[in-house]
């Protein structure tokens, strides 16, 4: 069987991704800052032999490292890389920090590292596993909001961090061409999770159903594409 290893596998779209990949019998390798936090990822590890757990903070680049030493040359036929941080809320948290003329740096730089960074980590440290396996496929979860098109103000930092992340699956796809490997940006739509808040439209099995079937269909001639979760393409 195929393997996936997603990050962000504690809650949310990640652990979402990683109950429906072991479910139809993938192996997967589900990473988690804190797994020991996570009950509903210990029960996956629990419930599913084919999934494994391994700690990973992905803003921790010498931890990609070890674990991609941990990986040694195992296939990965599918990089997942969901870890996603959103930052600072000013409407539902009453704080302004990624909004103009209250901006942190630091907080922006943290965000940064986590959305567009470490998808770049991920992909360098584990690019010979990628191009062992049978799909040597690399997919981030980004989002509209990072649409250059469709921007519309506020948000700043979580924004230029997602389209920071658009730019870099679009530019691997150039870069990875030569190795066969496809890469892709998805937004997984509005979904019910902590980031998404009560309000999302999406229920996270619908929709991560929907964005599992267009990643399986996936091409080396639709690489570098910027997709919502069912199937349509967005505008860069
Ligand atoms: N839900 C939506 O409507 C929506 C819309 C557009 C895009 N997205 C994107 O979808 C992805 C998943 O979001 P979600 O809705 O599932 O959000 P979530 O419920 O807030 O979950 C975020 C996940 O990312 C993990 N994470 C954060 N920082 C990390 C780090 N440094 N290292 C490792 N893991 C880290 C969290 O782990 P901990 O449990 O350790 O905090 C958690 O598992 C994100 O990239 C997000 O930007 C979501």
């Amino acid at each position: 069987m195929p393997t996936a290893l997603i990050t962000g596998a504690s809650r949310g779209l990640g652990l979402e991704l990683a109950r429906q990949y072991a479910a139809d019998g993938w192996n997967v390798i589900a990473t988690a800052r804190n797994p020991a936090d996570s009950a509903e990822l210990q029960e996956l590890d629990k419930q599913y032999p084919s999934l494994n757990v391994h700690a990973l903070d992905v803003s921790d680049f010498a931890a990609i490292d070890r674990l991609a030493r941990e990986l040694k040359r195992r296939p990965i036929d599918i990089l997942l890389n969901n870890a996603g941080v959103f930052g600072p809320k000013a409407k539902a948290e009453n704080d302004p920090r990624q909004e103009f003329g209250h901006m942190d740096y630091d907080m922006w730089a943290g965000l940064f590292r986590v959305n567009a960074m470490a998808p770049m980590k991920m992909a360098e440290a584990l690019i010979d596993n990628i191009s062992a396996s049978a799909q040597k496929k690399i997919v981030t979860i980004t989002s509209s909001v990072g649409s250059i098109t469709r921007a519309e103000g506020r948000t700043i930092a979580y924004r230029t961090s997602k389209s920071a992340a658009n730019m870099l699956m679009r530019n691997l796809s150039f870069d990875l061409k030569s190795r066969g490997v496809i890469t892709a940006a998805f937004c997984p739509g509005w979904v019910r999770t902590r980031m998404g808040g009560d309000g999302a439209t999406l229920l996270a099995p619908q929709a991560m159903a929907s964005l599992r079937r267009v990643i399986a269909d996936l091409t080396p001639e639709s690489s570098g594409q910027f997709w919502l979760y069912n199937g349509e393409l967005i505008a860069w």
